[in-house]
């Protein structure tokens, strides 16, 4: 066993982000006081924190929409605070994103949606090939025989995953969710907890899914980081966040744990 990428059962997997002491202000408002976080591959971390803590700001950093005023994020091995806008286009093509609201074109089918990002991405591949492609990353998915449905012919859950489709069908590396289930019925959400956990299963992605819904997080999380005033203030196995001594998660915990 001489070869260093043989991972030895136990070993954890290699880190596709790393976050090394991240600090991002606003003019006066400190957003971001030092955040240190690392995503081994193929694993879901949900980064859990009240409404405004930061947590879109620190996703926006792990793609390079957002330049910290100090830290590294090194993605897939590279740093890439220093790159510029082509480096940074490229880097986002090892991303898909799926946003709160689905974000899909209404006045588009299922399928125009779903081809959208290879018609940017990928005019190399015929029509025949796209259609095939569509099709699967929509199976995986859990739909079928949507193609020509608009958005407004499906129900929310089932945006979702066409949102989802259209996230995946560049084949990224990983997938990085903000706020998927903010605002949907207990039903959907746990629709959208499943296709989660049904996309890193299928397709062995990363994710990073950023939420405030504790039900959620500890449902699909194999890592929980807790963002409390600028800082991680805790992270690990859902088990031992749910038992965390610090002030700001016990409180935050509460108001789910508390009622159940
Ligand atoms: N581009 C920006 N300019 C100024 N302030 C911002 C910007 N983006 C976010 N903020 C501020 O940073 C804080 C964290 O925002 P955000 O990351 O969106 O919170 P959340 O945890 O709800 O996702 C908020 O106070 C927000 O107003
Ligand atoms: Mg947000």
């Amino acid at each position: 066993m001489a070869t260093s990428d043989v991972t030895q059962p136990g070993t954890p997997a290699p880190p596709i982000i790393e976050i090394r002491d991240l600090h991002k202000s606003f003019g006066e408002h400190k957003v971001l006081d030092g955040i240190t976080l690392s995503v081994p591959a193929g694993s879901t971390l949900v980064i859990l924190g009240g409404s405004g803590s930061g947590k879109t700001v620190l996703m926006k950093h792990m793609i390079g929409l957002l330049k910290p005023d100090s830290g590294q994020v090194i993605v897939d091995g590279e740093d890439i605070v220093p790159m510029g806008p082509l480096e940074l286009e490229k880097l986002r093509r090892k991303f898909g994103m799926v946003f709160q609201a689905a974000a899909l074109f209404d006045s588009m089918t299922v399928y125009e949606n779903v081809s959208f990002p290879l018609r940017e991405h990928r005019k190399d591949i015929p029509e025949e090939q796209m259609r095939e492609l569509v099709k699967e990353k929509l199976s995986i998915v859990g739909l079928k025989n949507v193609e020509q449905k608009y958005p407004s012919d499906l129900s929310g859950g089932m945006r979702k995953r066409v949102g989802l489709a259209r996230a995946i069908v560049l084949d990224p590396k990983i997938v990085l969710y903000d706020e998927p289930t903010t605002g949907l019925d207990p039903i959907t959400t746990d629709y959208v907890d499943e296709m989660i956990l049904d996309a890193k299963k299928q397709l062995g992605v990363t994710s990073v899914v950023i939420s405030h819904d504790i039900a959620s997080a500890f449902k699909v999380a194999d890592n929980i980081a807790f963002l409390y005033q600028g800082v991680i203030v805790d992270q690990g196995h859902p088990s031992k966040l749910r038992h965390s001594q610090h002030p700001g998660v016990k409180v935050f915990l509460q108001t789910w744990f508390g009622k159940n």
